[in-house]
């Protein structure tokens, strides 16, 4: 199973770091909405979903999270605790964060704007969904 994770560059000098991010060039899609997590309690899992079309880049820009995939086929396990490292998540990934750190802030870069009907929230149904999709990305395609 293939992950995507982006290392951005961070502009640093002697006051300290500054990452900035765009569209197509960093990103590899439209960034229509941002949101993020913090204060999230011990224990706490979030996600337990994936899309029917939304694209998303995953964060953490301060503290440490872990990020479940799973493509209905396999599953993999991705520490975040890099502000400037990026991961790709496709609509065809059922996600879970978890393990986030006290101070964690986890920032999402998304394609699209909210739409609660593009959510796949049941795993049966998203085992039924990624059948009918292609899920292979090419990395030059997204880059
Ligand atoms: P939720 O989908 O439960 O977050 P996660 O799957 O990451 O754990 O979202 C929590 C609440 O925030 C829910 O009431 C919907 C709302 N929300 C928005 O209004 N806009 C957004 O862009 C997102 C991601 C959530």
């Amino acid at each position: 199973m293939q992950v995507i994770k982006y290392v951005f560059q961070p502009h640093g000098d002697e006051r300290g770091q500054l990452v900035a991010l765009e569209e197509f060039k960093d990103i590899p899609f439209t960034i229509k909405r941002v949101y993020y997590m913090y204060d999230t309690g011990e224990g706490v899992v979030r996600g337990h979903h994936a899309h029917k079309s939304l694209q998303q880049i995953l964060i953490c820009i301060h503290g440490s999270c872990k990020v479940k995939l799973d493509n209905g086929r396999e599953q993999k396990v991705v520490p975040l605790e890099k502000p400037y490292e990026g991961l790709y998540v496709s609509n065809t990934m059922w996600r879970e964060m978890y393990d986030f750190s006290p101070d964690a802030v986890l920032m999402v870069l998304a394609s699209e704007l909210y739409n609660e009907a593009d959510y796949i929230r049941d795993y049966d149904e998203f085992i039924e969904f990624v059948k009918t999709c292609d899920t292979t990305i090419a990395v030059d395609e997204i880059r």
